[in-house]
Formats: C-alpha cells, sequence, structure tokens
C-alpha cells in the first residue's frame, strides 16, 4: 500500500501521481518512494484506459532529491564495486522505465526541485515549472561528492547541449524558473498553482510517449563529437579548469565530465551504464561520505542546535550589546542587526563606535549597488544599530557580546562596567579568541551567565560560531547562547574550556608547522603550494601574515605569563620571533610579513625570506610537506578530544572545516583519520615523529583505538 503517495485515475484516463512523504517538509526520494513509482507503472503500463501519467507533489516543494541519510546508510553497506552498481541501479532503471512506458509523462513541477528529484523531471515527457521564484532547478550532487546518478549527466546535455549543461553539472548551480525555460530544461512555466492543469492540458492532446533522444537520428545540440575541434576544446578546458579548481582532491567533477564524455556518444540505456559505474566508484570513494557526513547531515543537525540544553525554554536576544566597535564587534553588530536584532554599539570613543557602524553600512551598500538588497532593507538594518560611548545604553540588553581588545585587565574592566548597568537576566559572553572563558568570568559578578562565544572573521562570510563552555556557565546560559546563534542562523559547535579552546589552537599548529618548515630550509614556495594541494584555502605563512605575526607573537607571550614554568614554546617561535622582535615584519595589516604587499600588485613571498632561511640543497617531496600539514592538526584535535574540550567528532570535524578551511574532502580533522584508518594514521605518526620530533607522538588514546580497531566516528549502525 502506498504510502508516500497519492494514485488516481480519473474519467478522461489521465493518472495522477502526487507525491507525498509523510512527516516530512519535503519529499525526499526513499527506497520506499522508488518502489511506489514501481508499482504505479506497473500499473498503467498495462492499462489501456490510461492516456497519460501525471507527477506533481502536495508539499510546497516537488522534491529535493535522495534522502541523504539513505546515502549515509549505503556508504555503510556498500563494500564490492559489484554490489555497489547493484544497488545505484534501482532508481535509474525505474526512471528509464517511466520514460519508455509507452504512455506519455508530464511533470507538474510545483516547486524546487533538486537532485533525483530534478532527474525524475527529466525522464518525463513534459515539463510544466510554476512561476515562483522559490521554484528553482538543480543537479547539487557534486557538492557532496557525488554526480546526479539517475540520468542527469546523460538527459541534460541531450537536452540543452553539452557545454550549456557543463555548469549545472559541475558547480551544482541553481537555477530560476525563467533560466530554465530559456534552456529549454522546462516547455512551460505558468503561475503557481496551474501547473497540475497545464500539465493534464498536455496530456489530453495526445502526444507522442517518446523522448526525443529515443527517436531515430537524434543529436545532442552543439553535437556530442569528441573527434570535433568545439567539442574536444571545450572537454580539455574544462578538465583542466576542474582539476586545478580541486586540486584532484576531490573525484566528482571529473567523474561527471567523464560521464559526459563517454556517454553522450552512446544510446541511453549504454550511456546510463556508464554513469552508473563512475556513480558507484563515488559512492565507494570516502570523499563523498565524508562530503554528506559532515557538510551536510552534521552541519544540518548542528544548525537545528542539536547541542542545546532541551529542559530550558526558548529565548530570544532582542537587544543585543556589543563591546568594542573593532573588527569582530562591527562584524557582530552588522549579522545581529541583519537578523532583526537591536544592537547597541559601543567602543571608548562616540567617534570609534560610529565607525564601527560605518562597517555595516559599507557592507549594505555593496549589496546594494550589485542590486542584491534594497534601499529600504539597508535603512531598517542600520537603524538597529545604535553606536555609543556610554555604558547606560545598554540597559534593556538581553546579551552582551564583548570584542574589546584581547587582554584580559581590558576586558575584566569593560565586564564589570557593562554589568553594572545590564539587567540580572541578561547573558555576558566574551569573543575572545585565546583567553579561557573561566577566567576571564571571574571579573563577572554572574560567572554562571558568562560564556564564550567565538566568531570568526569576516564575520558575515563565516558561518561557525565556536561555543566555549565554561566551569561555571549554566545550562540555561547555553541554551540561551545557542538560541542566539540560531536567530543569526550561524552554526554553532560546543566546546569546554581551555587555552586557545579547539579552533584556535589546532589552526595554530598549522601556522607554527609552516614556519617551522621555512627554518628547517625548506622553500618557502613549495610549503604555500603543498598546502594548496592538500586542500587548505591559503598557505600557512600567507595565513599567518593574515592573523598578524604580532599577534601570534602576542598570544604566545601571554600564555608564557600564564603558564610560567609549565609553557612550552610552540616550535616556530624562533621564527616568530625574529620577524616581530628583529625584523619587525609584523603581518600583513603592518605592510608585510612573510610576503609583500605592493599596493599596486598580487602580493609575492618576501625576498629577504631567501636570505634569512637559504632554502637547502635538497628539498622534501610534496607529499611529506602535506602530510607534515594535515597531520600535525588532526593529531592536536585527538588531543582536544582525550582532553575533553570537544566531546563529539561531528563537532571536531564542522569546526576544522566550517573555521579554518580544514579541506572538506577529508570531512574535517577526524573523519581524515578514520579515512586513513586509526592504525595507518598511528603508523605514520611514528614515523613523523622519527623525523621531525616528539609533536607528531600519537597520544595514548589514539594508540588503543589502532589496537582495538575502534574508529573516532562511530559507525551510523552504532549511533
Ligand atoms: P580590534 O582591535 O579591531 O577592535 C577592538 C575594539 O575594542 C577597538 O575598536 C577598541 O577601540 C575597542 N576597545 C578597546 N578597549 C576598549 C574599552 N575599554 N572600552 C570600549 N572599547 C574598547 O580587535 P578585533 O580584531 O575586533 O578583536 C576583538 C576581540 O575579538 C579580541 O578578543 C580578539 O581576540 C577576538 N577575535 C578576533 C578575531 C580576528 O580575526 N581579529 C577572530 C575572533 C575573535
Amino acid at each position: 500500500m502506498a504510502t508516500n503517495l497519492r494514485f488516481a485515475i480519473d474519467a478522461e484516463g489521465i493518472a495522477t501521481v502526487t507525491i507525498d512523504v509523510p512527516g516530512r517538509s519535503m519529499n525526499p526520494i526513499s527506497p520506499a518512494l522508488e518502489a511506489e513509482l514501481a508499482e504505479v507503472l506497473d500499473e498503467i503500463s498495462g492499462a489501456p484506459a490510461v492516456r497519460g501519467l501525471l507527477i506533481t507533489s502536495a508539499k510546497p516543494s516537488f522534491i529535493p532529491g535522495y534522502d541523504l541519510a539513505e546515502i549515509e546508510t549505503q556508504f555503510e553497506r556498500q563494500q564490492t564495486l559489484a554490489e555497489g552498481y547493484a544497488a545505484n541501479r534501482h532508481l535509474t532503471l525505474l526512471y528509464r522505465r517511466l520514460e519508455t512506458c509507452g504512455k506519455p509523462v508530464a511533470a507538474a513541477i510545483n516547486g524546487l526541485a533538486m537532485g533525483g528529484g530534478l532527474e525524475l523531471c527529466l525522464a518525463c515527457h513534459y515539463r510544466v515549472l510554476a512561476e515562483d521564484p522559490r521554484a528553482v532547478l538543480s543537479l547539487p550532487e557534486v557538492k557532496v561528492g557525488l554526480l546526479p546518478g539517475a540520468g542527469g549527466t546523460q538527459r541534460l546535455p541531450r537536452l540543452i547541449g553539452i557545454e550549456k549543461s557543463l555548469p549545472l553539472l559541475l558547480e551544482g548551480k541553481s537555477i530560476k524558473p525563467r533560466e530554465a525555460l530559456e534552456l529549454g530544461i522546462v516547455h512551460e512555466l505558468v503561475p503557481t498553482g496551474q501547473v497540475v492543469a497545464a500539465a493534464r492540458r498536455w496530456l489530453l492532446g495526445s502526444p507522442t510517449p517518446q523522448q526525443p533522444w529515443d527517436q531515430k537520428g537524434f543529436r545532442v545540440p552543439g553535437g556530442a563529437n569528441i573527434a570535433a575541434p568545439a567539442i574536444g576544446a571545450l572537454f580539455a578546458g574544462a578538465t583542466a579548469l576542474v582539476a586545478k579548481a580541486t586540486q584532484r582532491n576531490y573525484p566528482a567533477p571529473l567523474a561527471i565530465l567523464s560521464c559526459v564524455f563517454e556517454g553522450a556518444q552512446l544510446p541511453m540505456d549504454a550511456a546510463l551504464r556508464i554513469e552508473s559505474k563512475y556513480f558507484t566508484r563515488l559512492m565507494i570513494d570516502p570523499v563523498a561520505r565524508n562530503l554528506v557526513r559532515t557538510t551536510f547531515l552534521n552541519k544540518g543537525k548542528a544548525d537545528k542546535l542539536s547541542r542545546r540544553p532541551p529542559e530550558v525554554p526558548k529565548s530570544q536576544v532582542r537587544t543585543l550589546g556589543i563591546l568594542g566597535a573593532g573588527m569582530m564587534g562591527s562584524g557582530i553588530a552588522y549579522v545581529s542587526a541583519a537578523a532583526g536584532i537591536d544592537c547597541v554599539l559601543l567602543d571608548s570613543q562616540p567617534e570609534l563606535a560610529k565607525k564601527g557602524k560605518s562597517y555595516a553600512a559599507n557592507q549594505l551598500r555593496k549589496d546594494l549597488d550589485k542590486g542584491r538588497t534594497t534601499q529600504a532593507r539597508v535603512d531598517e538594518v542600520l537603524a538597529r544599530i545604535r553606536p555609543t560611548a556610554d555604558y547606560g545604553a545598554l540597559r534593556d540588553c538581553d546579551l552582551v557580546v564583548e570584542a574589546v581588545f584581547e587582554n584580559r585587565a581590558v576586558k575584566a574592566d569593560v565586564t564589570r562596567k557593562a554589568q553594572a548597568v545590564i539587567p540580572p537576566t541578561a547573558l555576558f559572553a566574551s569573543n575572545t579568541s585565546t583567553l579561557p572563558i573561566t577566567g576571564l568570568a571571574e571579573a563577572s559578578v554572574r560567572a554562571e551567565q558568562f560564556i564564550g562565544l567565538h566568531f570568526f572573521s569576516p564575520v558575515e562570510r563565516m558561518p561557525l560560531v565556536e561555543v566555549i563552555v565554561g566551569k561555571r556557565t549554566s545550562t540555561a546560559t547555553l541554551a540561551g547562547a545557542l538560541d542566539y546563534i540560531g536567530q543569526l542562523a550561524k552554526t554553532p559547535i560546543v566546546v569546554n574550556d581551555s587555552r586557545g579552546f579547539y579552533t584556535s589552537r589546532v589552526f595554530g599548529t598549522f601556522c607554527y608547522e609552516g614556519q617551522r618548515m621555512l627554518e628547517e630550509g625548506i622553500d618557502p614556495a613549495l610549503i604555500e603550494n603543498a598546502a594548496r594541494a592538500a586542500g587548505m584555502p591559503v598557505g600557512p605563512l600567507a595565513v599567518s601574515d593574515e592573523v598578524a605575526l604580532e599577534l601570534q607573537y602576542k598570544v604566545i607571550v601571554q600564555t608564557r605569563e600564564d603558564l610560567g614554568g609549565q609553557f612550552a614554546e610552540p616550535i616556530s617561535w624562533k621564527v616568530l620571533r625574529h620577524f616581530v622582535e628583529d625584523l619587525k615584519r609584523l603581518g600583513r595589516k603592518s605592510g608585510g610579513g612573510f610576503y609583500d604587499y605592493p599596493p599596486d600588485g598580487r602580493k609575492r613571498l618576501w625576498p629577504g625570506l631567501r636570505t634569512e632561511y637559504p632554502p637547502a640543497a635538497e628539498q622534501p617531496p610534496v607529499a611529506e610537506i602535506r602530510t607534515r600539514l594535515l597531520y600535525i592538526q588532526a593529531l592536536e584535535t585527538v588531543r582536544c578530544f582525550e582532553e575533553g574540550v570537544l566531546t563529539s567528532a561531528a563537532e571536531a570535524d564542522l569546526g576544522s572545516v566550517l573555521g579554518w578551511g580544514f579541506p572538506a574532502y577529508t570531512g574535517g580533522t577526524l573523519s581524515f583519520i578514520d579515512t586513513v584508518g586509526v592504525a595507518a594514521f598511528v603508523a605514520e605518526c611514528q614515523r613523523l615523529a622519527q623525523h621531525h620530533g616528539e609533536r607528531f607522538k600519537p597520544p595514548r588514546g589514539l594508540l588503543e583505538r589502532a589496537r582495538s580497531g575502534a574508529r573516532l566516528h562511530a559507525a551510523v549502525s552504532e549511533t
């Protein structure tokens, strides 16, 4: 009995399938829905009275794609290529049956259709789309390391030509209804609410139940002959671009190109077998599993505030106080005001506070110039930011976020002044990037209402907020802070207090390892290129310049002061001290660090590096540099995990990918270890420790896991 769809045949012989997956806001495709669609095909194929089939949805959207939670369980199940291939053929064969069933099939696309949902539409003979800005079409599989594996790589190029289909397939680009019509992906646009009637009208016209590509003499628009110079050049250019953009760390885009290249020459059935073969390879490749797990499923859970203590009633920040209108404070004010929160932006001088507000004005003006916002919206957001130097203005705040200088005494001073004014129920957060929260909370009269909210720069672009729970932070405070992050639509991870918390601490190891390599005589260009080849967005030297060498230096000095005898110098301390104390090269903002920043050109490595740290005659292989840079981060993450700073592998991964750009193909710092295999990772660490020092020694817990065969992420079946 069908539960995911309704099926009816009317008096005029039109069979209608209305997809309506129970208990879900959208209609994800699942094996159950597939089976029900197959039953419908069985029923109509042998029914002479049925003139045609109409497929639509009862939800506001059509179909968002295959259920990724189902795909995750498939990752666990599929072992061999042959088993995977068999499992992945179901949907392909179902859609092929649909387009060859002998009855005309029309899709009444009433809203968004993505992935397997759009592939279903492409297998229909006629497509009517709602003229509604929300009714976007896309094949976003590439974003999770997969390819459209139910005919998308074959039908789309046959419909609109190879050249026009490549951006949709390779970038997962979304297109709006008007563009879909112009490209020829849909036949008709009609007002929402009329899609079913329009599709029905077409079916009643007794159309031919055959796809263009199944008709004799069909040619792919624009051609598909790889011997033709234009087509050959198109593939050669696209392959080179993809290889450069992905550094060959992401197999999906190249697999898509291969599918189109090989498949477009063949009849549809053979072409679909090619696609299934490449899809299966991606399904058993760890990259897709890592991307699905971290960037989709675990991000989705974090966005739904899965770490929020459920017993605490939901709260909302209406008025936010921000102390310090510098780079971070002004960014926090901007995103909060944009989320509808009234902001009091305080600095030591009124002019500094006003300057902080101008950050929001500048960002909004850029959006306005690009047509991404309206003047009314600009005015509305700016009206919500009140710049001031008067603490009295904080009296109605529900939450205060402190973002003054990274200095304990300054922070303590502003905390006291703000707490003298704000309501006793208000929460207080520090945006410190390194100072332990429990220590900062000592300046607070209500330490249980004190928490760390570590935003990343630039605030409006970075999706992550690291929430730091101090020793005395209450669950109600954690819940309130998470509710605020929910208002901003950002992704939180929750960590326990420690110096540098999780993200700053691990990110630091990446910078220090790169700086250390310089001291060892490794060519700086090689260091930077190897980091990018590993998938890091920027090399360790460039990113150190961005953060400011002076800041890294100051953090180390402060840590030494705080820890006294327990302090261990970071491995690149000598390099940092030399740059800051002797060379006075403090970083990008101060005119230069490891790089020079000519005002009229692109940044380039500072030529003086070669005299300060002459490159050794023999250079290590790129693979060794890459391994060091990734392993050091993964190892430090394990230490955070074992020390209880991190409490979940999912959050470790998310924090690394969203916080500082640890390569997404790895799934994040801990998925990286699982992908390598814990035992193999440990063995490699032991080798690195022998060559490069104790910092690579695997911690005890990891050695135990290697012995017992336990992964860092529990298998899906164990969760
Ligand atoms: P910033 O130097 O740009 O801004 C600090 C602001 O605080 C300045 O406008 C200053 O006038 C104001 N201020 C200083 N003392 C004050 C006082 N007594 N009363 C009122 N206002 C005062 O610094 P930035 O980069 O915005 O950093 C602020 C905090 O955010 C620091 O704790 C930093 O560690 C943290 N952070 C910085 C990140 C970054 O990428 N820059 C990232 C995440 C956190």
